[in-house]
């Protein structure tokens, strides 16, 4: 049964896929916009603790992973945090700047799902939903997509499907699998901005830690962030370890100061002249108190002795140990804890200002789905709208 025919179809209406139908469908484009899961907007809901930071002010492409560092260049100055902070505006959505340019909503992530609706509306964009793609295949003219409501007919295709995190809530491999059926690349994806895990026996002594945070500096290689690091009873978790985990590849070990800014050997010398405290009360003005009491006993040190009695030799160690506790994670907490998807369709296969396959006229790939990886702070939303502007304007 044929269910239409079309200018664009768009392949999931997550964020990506709901800007590019509504820009299309306002520029005039007859759109329909295919989401397999009873709910659109599914991440946009759950994000940002449900207030959804769907921007920052500082995005730019040094913000960005991916195989061609500078491939998302032109699409996010073409489209910018200040464009869609008008668009929230205009719909009256109250927002705040939280933490390093991160803006959230004041009140819920529902309201960007609204906004998003109604600019489709305004654009007509017609709704299937819920509805798989089965097939989509070139026809010469277009494409002709099997859907689980018949067959449609369109002159462009947006895959707009994501990436693999949160599998419950409609993530799905169609599109990695779409972009290899037409013979495109694909960078292998991994979970990224995802907690890392430790093997049992090495993360024995830390386990009791679940719970306590801190702010860090930790690295991988040559990247590094300043960021909360929180435990957990498998590892580590927290801003700072979401972040590092997009650099880190199994057999990295990560560096981390547990009291950055603080020469700790240095302080604690010459605390000693001036304090009657333990070594454990003194120490825990820099750092968590449970985390600076297993460390103490772990270098065999005497916690509750005063500090004037340890010798300046142990205490330069314990500095020094603090400032550069060397891990190496054994793993990541997987698909169903990872904010996003490293990896993707190579965007060696894509035009950078239409994000549409060099090999496949027609055919166009954008969000999460495409080997563009923001870091954590709202830069993968913000590469969701400026894609989904770019091919918007494109079809
Ligand atoms: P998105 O996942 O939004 O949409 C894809 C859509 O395609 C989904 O609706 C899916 O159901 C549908 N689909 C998949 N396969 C299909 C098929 N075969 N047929 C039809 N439909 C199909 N980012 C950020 O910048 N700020 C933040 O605060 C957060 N917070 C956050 C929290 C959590 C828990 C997660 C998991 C992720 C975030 N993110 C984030 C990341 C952000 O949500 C993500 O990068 C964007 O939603 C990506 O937008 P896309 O449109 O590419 O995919």
């Amino acid at each position: 049964m044929q269910v239409g025919r079309y200018d664009v179809a768009i392949i999931g209406a997550g964020a990506a896929g709901m800007m590019c139908a509504a820009v299309a469908g306002q520029r005039g484009r007859r759109v329909v916009l295919i989401e397999h899961a009873h709910r659109v907007g599914e991440k946009i809901r759950i994000s940002g603790g449900g207030r959804c930071n769907f921007t920052n002010v500082h995005a730019g492409p040094q913000h960005y992973l991916s195989r061609e560092p500078q491939f998302a260049r032109d699409v996010l100055r073409a489209y910018s945090p200040r464009d869609f902070m008008a668009l929230v505006k205009l719909h009256r959505i109250g927002f705040h700047e939280k933490h390093k340019g991160q803006l959230f909503c004041d009140d819920s992530s529902q309201r960007i799902i609204d906004m998003l609706r109604a600019e489709c509306a305004q654009g007509r964009v017609q709704w299937m939903q819920p509805c798989g793609v089965r097939h989509v295949e070139p026809t010469g003219a277009g494409f002709r997509l099997g859907t689980d409501h018949g067959v449609l007919l369109a002159r462009r295709v947006v895959v707009a499907t994501g990436g693999l995190p949160v599998p419950k809530i409609g993530a799905s491999d169609y599109g990695l699998r779409l972009a290899r059926q037409f013979g495109l690349q694909v960078v292998p994806p991994q979970p990224a901005l995802v907690p890392l895990t430790f093997a049992t026996e090495h993360w024995q002594p830390f386990a009791g830690l679940a719970g306590v945070a801190g702010e860090v500096k930790v690295s991988c290689g040559a990247q590094s962030f300043d960021e909360d690091l929180l435990f957990t009873h498998r590892g580590l978790s927290g801003p700072a370890i979401l972040q590092i985990s997009s650099f880190w590849t199994p057999g990295d070990s990560l560096r981390i100061d547990l009291a950055p800014g603080h020469d700790l050997g240095r302080l604690l010398r010459q605390a000693k002249t001036q304090s009657r405290q333990s070594l454990l009360n003194v120490l825990a003005q820099w750092m968590p108190r449970r985390l600076a009491q297993v460390w103490v006993e772990a270098q065999g040190l005497p916690g509750d002795r005063r500090l004037a009695e340890v010798a300046d030799a142990k205490l330069t160690a314990l500095g020094a140990t603090l400032a550069a506790w060397s891990v190496r994670p054994s793993g990541t907490e997987g698909w169903r804890k990872a904010e996003v998807m490293r990896g993707g369709v190579d965007t060696a296969e894509l035009h950078p200002l239409t994000l549409e396959a060099r090999r496949v006229p027609g055919l166009h790939f954008i969000g999460e789905v495409v080997d563009v990886t923001g870091w954590l702070g709202g830069y993968n939303f913000q590469w969701a709208w400026a894609s989904g502007h770019a091919a918007g304007m494109a079809v």
